[in-house]
Formats: C-alpha cells, sequence, structure tokens
C-alpha cells in the first residue's frame, strides 16, 4: 500500500510561521514521524509540498492508480481552489484534509473548504498531531484490505 502526504502552500514555513497559529513543529519533522510510523506497517510513504496549485493538480494526477490514500493540508487553496478539489475528485482515492490550526475558530473566510464534503474526513485544530491521526485511519483502512 501507498500513502501520498500532500502540503499546500506557506507550509515549508512551518516551525518559523505563525507559530500561534502552526506550532514550532517543522514539515521535517511532521513527515519525519510520519515515515516512521508507516515504516512500522510496511507502508509506502511519501510527502510532498508545493506552493504551486498547478504542481499540486499534477501530482494528484500522477498519483491516479499508483496511491491507496491521501492525506491533504490544502493550506490557503482550501478556500480557493475548485480545480485541486476537481483533482481530487478525477483520481477518486480516498482523501482525510488535515489542518494544523482550527479553522472554524479563525477568519471566516477559513470557514468554508472546497475539499470537507469530498473527504473521508477532517482533522482541524489538532496541531501536527493531527497528520499522525489522519495516518493512524488510513493505516488501519489500508491493512484491513491488505
Ligand atoms: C491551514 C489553514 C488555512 O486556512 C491556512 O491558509 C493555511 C494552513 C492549517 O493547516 O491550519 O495555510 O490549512
Amino acid at each position: 500500500p501507498h500513502v501520498l502526504v500532500l502540503h499546500g502552500p506557506n507550509l515549508n514555513l512551518l516551525g518559523t510561521r505563525e507559530p500561534e497559529h502552526y506550532g514550532s513543529a517543522t514539515l521535517a519533522d511532521i513527515n519525519a514521524r510520519l515515515a516512521a510510523r508507516a515504516k512500522a506497517d510496511r507502508v509506502m510513504l511519501e510527502c510532498w509540498q508545493s506552493n504551486s496549485e498547478a504542481a499540486l493538480i499534477e501530482r494528484i494526477h500522477a498519483a491516479w492508480q499508483q496511491t491507496d490514500f491521501i492525506i491533504i493540508n490544502p493550506a490557503a487553496f482550501t478556500h480557493t481552489s475548485v480545480a485541486l478539489r476537481d483533482a481530487l475528485a478525477a483520481v477518486a482515492i480516498p482523501f482525510i484534509e488535515v489542518h494544523l490550526s482550527n479553522v472554524f475558530a479563525r477568519e471566516t473566510f477559513r470557514h468554508h473548504s472546497y475539499f470537507s464534503d469530498l473527504a473521508v474526513g477532517v482533522i482541524s485544530g489538532l496541531g501536527a498531531q493531527g497528520y499522525e491521526l489522519a495516518l493512524e485511519h488510513a493505516l488501519t483502512q489500508l491493512t484491513i484490505k491488505a
């Protein structure tokens, strides 16, 4: 089984970017924890970040028939991108939407997501642990199927 973790724009700055919202863990810290957890279950895990909407769309296209589960933090594209939503719908790979911060406790423009109704589930506000909890769910699903 193969899990793809997608990180959207500005998440390469984690650790220094608005730590009051996003915590002190860097993206490398988060990815390392996820990699170790997946390895324990012999599941292949790839973490991929881009600031570019087009690049994210193309990475999702490339996942078609290659990836069993996607964990995605679309970051600001959560609130703007019909195109990224359509890419996920097109490949029909189950995904969990993760946000470090509780988007519902923030500005109203962050309350709407173009992804949530298509997602298996949504985790928001649990910081970096949100990714780990999403991965736990994915691993449960994939090891049942394997
Ligand atoms: C975010 C929340 C978004 O509103 C914001 O644009 C981000 C990060 C989060 O992880 O909390 O860049 O997705």
